[in-house]
């Protein structure tokens, strides 16, 4: 955890309020994974073993990205949330997102993922809730993502709805 992550910049009062850092917070107590019982654990902010998340995105087929570069756009997330259990002291890293912001008006969530395992028991769902919760807590009023196709729907029962008033996400790419 770096310095400037460790605190929010308050510009109206011109001080400065602690950042969300939580580690190690109860989200499930007991899960059923195929009768194997599991707490699952949420980490905001909290540091990130990148084998781990790299691990965690081979399981669902994602194309590898240099680590180097994973690395400089995690520390320069606004938000990141870990979901884990604990395996003989080890935590296990099953879920994953991350938010960009400027910190006052939008964010964008980012690398929204569910081990491959522990999909379809909710997970997913609540990471992004809380993931969402978080950005409000900050006011943050607009929150927007990229979703691939076959997501889509997971996303609209978050409440996100595509092209409001027609607006159309455009991107550039070099040739
Ligand atoms: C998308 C993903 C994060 C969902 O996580 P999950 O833990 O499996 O989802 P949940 O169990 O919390 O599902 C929540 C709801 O969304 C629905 N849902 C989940 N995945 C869905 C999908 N691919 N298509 C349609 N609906 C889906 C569930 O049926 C459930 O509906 P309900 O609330 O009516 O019961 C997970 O499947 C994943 O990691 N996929 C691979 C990576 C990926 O595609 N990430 C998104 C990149 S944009």
């Amino acid at each position: 955890m770096t310095f400037w992550k460790s605190f929010f910049y308050n510009n109206i009062n011109n001080s400065c309020t602690k950042i969300i850092d939580k580690e190690n917070i109860l989200l499930i107590k007991n899960l059923d994974n195929k009768g194997d019982l599991f707490d699952i654990y949420l980490n905001i902010n909290h540091d990130i073993n990148l084998y781990d998340l790299e691990k965690l995105c081979d399981s669902v087929g994602w194309v590898r990205r240099p680590i180097k570069k994973v690395k400089i756009a995690i520390q320069n997330s606004f938000l990141t949330a870990c979901l884990f259990y604990n395996n003989n002291n080890k935590k296990e890293l099953i879920g994953f997102a991350r938010a960009t912001s400027d910190e006052s008006f939008n964010a964008t969530i980012w690398d929204v993922v569910i081990h491959i395992k522990f999909q379809d028991k909710g997970l997913g769902k609540l990471l992004m809730s809380q993931m969402i919760k978080e950005l409000r807590y900050y006011d943050i009023n607009t929150i927007t993502l990229f979703a691939d196709p076959q997501v889509i729907k997971f996303y609209k029962h978050l409440g996100f709805i595509m092209d409001p008033d027609a607006v159309k996400g455009m991107f550039w790419y070099p040739i």
